[in-house]
């Protein structure tokens, strides 16, 4: 397989009798209640398919029951598949022996679970040294690894508390910081801020991002929230009913849903907060000025607003110092108005101050019109 940090194709996996007999059968079609009633068994997985890029953000996101669970555990076969291949970091995890298998979870993967899983009886400091301790690094050594990963997660000066002294979100550093001291290649998070109360859990996404930052591991994070999935995701994997049924960037989610069903999950975001001006720039029309402002072609499209109001230039719109194309009022206009909420408040703004330069851009509709 490829240069992945992680490779999944086909993967399966079939809770129930005989569950081995089904991929490849006519049954594996049966909807999830069918399949049920007529095998007694749960595909909680079904021929999943994707790839996590080294170093990416990858989020899996879907409603409750929807495999996700089953999913990341089957990558390092705490869950055995039923069918299909995974690959870490290019070797196939599906053909590890038993002993291949423990070097790669207490090396190369680490888990973060929405109950954190410490240790009640071990300080925190051991909490975050015990991945080193099984691998057998030397005592001094792990305390002064884990000391500098307690720093990192904001714990410094909390190394000798007891993790019932801790609030739920000081725990969960804690687990990020044991997850983080045995420097693996790839972090997976299960929901692990589903736990925390929602101040505390934007902490802790920005932490991620944060540490994502610093660290620049490969992560898979699961989660059932679509703002955080927004928030931390580069790619994002829509779930439902074991399969995927989406991977996009948040831009590609929420510009071009692939069905009703993704559709429905991203309806409520602003448009105005994910979509960049790549995504709505176009070609300049022949006579159209081109020494408006310049704007990078990331920025979304609520950031671009200032710069349309101020100026009754079409916007440039560049990458890598080359014109990628334009954006003037009208379609930024437009492109908040797909959306609600701010983007419906920011689009009145425009159209307020369009009236005042619509002789800019002969081609453009008047504010009434618009
Ligand atoms: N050990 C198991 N035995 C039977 N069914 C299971 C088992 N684990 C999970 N399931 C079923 O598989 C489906 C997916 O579960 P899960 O992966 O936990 O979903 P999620 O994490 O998205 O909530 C659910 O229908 C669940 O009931
Ligand atoms: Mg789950």
């Amino acid at each position: 397989m490829g240069t992945a940090a992680i490779e999944v194709r086909g993967l399966w996996k079939i809770f129930g009798p005989k569950a081995d007999r089904i991929i490849g059968s006519p049954d594996a079609e049966l909807d999830s209640a069918a399949l049920r009633a007529k095998t007694g068994c749960t595909a909680a997985v079904r021929d999943v398919s994707f790839e996590v890029r080294p170093g990416e953000v990858f989020v899996v996101m879907g409603l409750s029951g929807s495999g996700k669970s089953t999913l990341v555990r089957c990558l390092t076969r705490l869950i055995e598949p039923t069918g299909g291949d995974v690959a870490i970091g290019g070797e196939d995890v599906r053909g590890m022996s038993a002993t291949q298998l423990r070097e790669l979870r207490r090396h190369r993967v680490s888990m973060v679970f929405q109950h954190f899983g410490l240790l009640p009886h071990r300080r925190v400091l051991d909490n975050v040294a015990y991945g080193l301790e099984i691998q057998g690094v030397a005592k001094a050594v792990r305390h002064e690894k884990a000391r500098a990963i307690l720093s990192l997660v904001g714990l410094e000066g909390h190394e000798d508390s007891y993790p019932d002294q801790l609030s739920g979100g000081m725990q969960q550093r804690v687990g990020l910081a044991r997850a983080l001291a045995v420097d693996p290649e790839v972090l997976l998070f299960d929901e692990p801020f589903s736990a925390l109360d929602p101040l505390i859990r934007r902490d802790m996404q920005a932490e991620v991002v944060r540490l994502h930052r610093e660290v620049g591991k490969t992560m898979v994070f699961i989660t059932h929230d679509l703002s955080e999935a927004l928030k931390l995701g580069e790619r994002i994997a829509i779930m439902r009913n074991g399969s995927i049924v989406q991977v996009g960037t948040p831009e590609e989610l929420v510009g071009a849903p692939a069905d009703d069903y993704v559709a429905d999950f991203v309806r409520d975001v602003p448009k105005s907060h994910v979509l960049s001006l790549r995504w709505i720039s176009r070609q300049p029309d022949a006579d159209e000025p081109l020494d408006g402002p310049e704007l990078p072609a990331d920025t979304v499209i609520h950031d671009a607003i200032p710069a349309a109001m101020a100026s009754a230039r079409p916007i440039r719109v560049v990458a890598d110092g080359e014109l990628v194309g334009v954006v003037d009022r009208v379609d930024l206009l437009g492109a908040v108005r797909l959306g609600e909420g701010i983007g419906a408040q920011a689009g009145e703004a425009l159209a307020g101050t369009r009236s005042s330069s619509a002789s800019a851009s002969a081609s453009a509709p008047s504010a009434e019109e618009a």
